[in-house]
């Protein structure tokens, strides 16, 4: 049987319910979210055959370059001329070339690296070397944390996206994210590794208290536990610096990159780790593998990535863009406070909380309204993400702040309504 209608929108839908999901196609076209992502360019998507969105989505960082960055994109066509994936098996110079050039960029002796094409895949060997370095079961994260849905990872998360693959891994335990009591709590010489997000995402971009990572560094040293830093949506300047944790003045153990390091172009991982744990590796070197991990056109894009990155002006445009929203989102809590329950910030990684848990759904339909692509988050559905690629400009920025103004008011509306 053929495909019928003759909105193209339809013809993909269609498409798209038959052969990749037909759960999702449902229960977007019933949420209204059935957004399509046609042309893009730099901060902008346009939805096929439609409207124009700034997109503070960005795909948790995938997009801090923007659209089809034009320097990434070249990267990856001079990469062509010369490479493809390479051979994940043997010694590789493009891969030396990205591992020494991350490890320049982590604090203290992080400077070994092992590369994948994921976050989760990237987790899964952070707690694998936990494990294998320390010889200990047990892993710690947070509550409503997210690190993928890969094994490890996926063990690591929230048990509404784990129970039905039970049995998992044993000795993954969840603590509050914030409290150090509760972390101490569960501490003992059983636990190989913790792993916190600097700012978790799906819980909403909760940003914890200044001392809790020096706390959490001081905890892992008294037990002797790996320290694990997931910087999947935080790293890569998201918060005004390179990495996320460095805002909080912290070494982990291990690092965990992936998103933005593939420029939005080719997708690339990378799990850094200290020197001292290197011991397990030297010894175990062909226990881990990816035939796809840090393959060498990524990593030519991934250094471009860096490059963009490092270059001056970067960093402090994040900063200053950083500012615009801060007196943005100030204004905004004074002229909503019957919706805007709390904003949540950290250079320009921003939640909105709101009142309640239809909140966020209801200002992502707003967005499509008003011009803006935001998105709730998974685990606490009342706070709107705000993550606007890192390459934002003035004028952008406030066009974002002026859209939220209108959002919040028509999602007010739209709650007095139901009331
Ligand atoms: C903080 C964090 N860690 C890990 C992941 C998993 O990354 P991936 O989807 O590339 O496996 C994500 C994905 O959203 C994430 O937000």
């Amino acid at each position: 049987m053929g495909l019928v209608g003759n909105d193209p929108r339809d013809v993909i839908i269609e498409r798209f319910a038959r052969h990749v999901s037909s759960g999702k196609a449902r229960f977007f076209q019933q949420a209204g979210i059935d957004f399509i992502f046609g042309r893009r360019e730099g901060v902008h998507v346009w939805e096929l055959g439609g409207r124009r969105l700034i997109n503070c989505h960005c795909n948790g960082g995938v997009f801090n370059l923007g659209h089809r960055n034009p320097r990434v994109v070249k990267a990856l066509r001079d990469a062509l001329e010369e490479l493809d994936i390479g051979n994940h098996h043997l010694i590789s110079e493009h891969r030396a070339l990205l591992a020494e050039r991350l490890a320049s960029l982590c604090p203290g002796d992080l400077n070994r690296v092992v590369f994948g094409v994921g976050g989760g895949e990237a987790v899964d060997t952070a707690i694998k070397l936990a494990r294998g370095y320390t010889g200990r079961p047990g892993i710690i994260s947070a509550e409503g944390g997210y690190h993928g849905h890969t094994g490890f990872a996926l063990a690591a998360g929230d048990p509404k996206y784990s129970d039905p693959f039970k049995p998992l891994p044993p000795a993954f335990y969840q603590v509050p994210f914030g409290d150090l009591a509760a972390l101490e709590e569960c501490m003992s010489d059983e636990i190989a590794g913790v792993i916190f997000e600097t700012i978790p995402a799906t819980l909403g971009m909760v940003i914890p208290p200044e001392d809790y990572f020096s706390g959490v560094r001081e905890l892992c040293d008294r037990y002797g536990a790996v320290m694990i830093i997931d910087e999947v949506q935080a790293g890569l300047g998201r918060c005004g610096e390179v990495w996320g944790i460095d805002t909080f003045g912290v070494t982990p153990d291990i690092l965990v990159t992936a998103k933005g390091l593939s420029g939005g172009i080719y997708p690339i991982a990378a799990t850094v780790y200290s020197d001292r744990l290197n011991a397990f590796f030297d010894q175990n070197p062909f226990i881990h593998v990816s035939t796809f991990g840090g393959a060498e056109i990524g990593c030519r894009v991934a250094l471009e990535v860096l490059d963009i990155l490092e270059e001056e002006g970067f960093l402090e445009n994040v900063r200053r863009m950083a500012d615009v929203f801060r007196a943005g989102l100030r204004e905004l809590r004074e002229r909503h406070p019957g919706i805007l329950a709390e904003t949540r910030q950290r250079g320009l990684m921003m939640g909105l909380k709101m009142i309640g848990e239809a909140c966020g759904p209801l200002m992502t339909l707003a967005g499509f309204r008003h011009g803006v692509l935001t998105i709730y988050a998974n685990n606490d559905t009342s706070v709107s993400q705000l993550l606007p690629p890192l390459i934002i400009g003035q004028e952008e920025a406030e066009t974002v702040l002026e859209a939220l103004d209108a959002m919040l008011a028509e999602v007010e509306g739209a709650l007095g309504h139901v009331r």
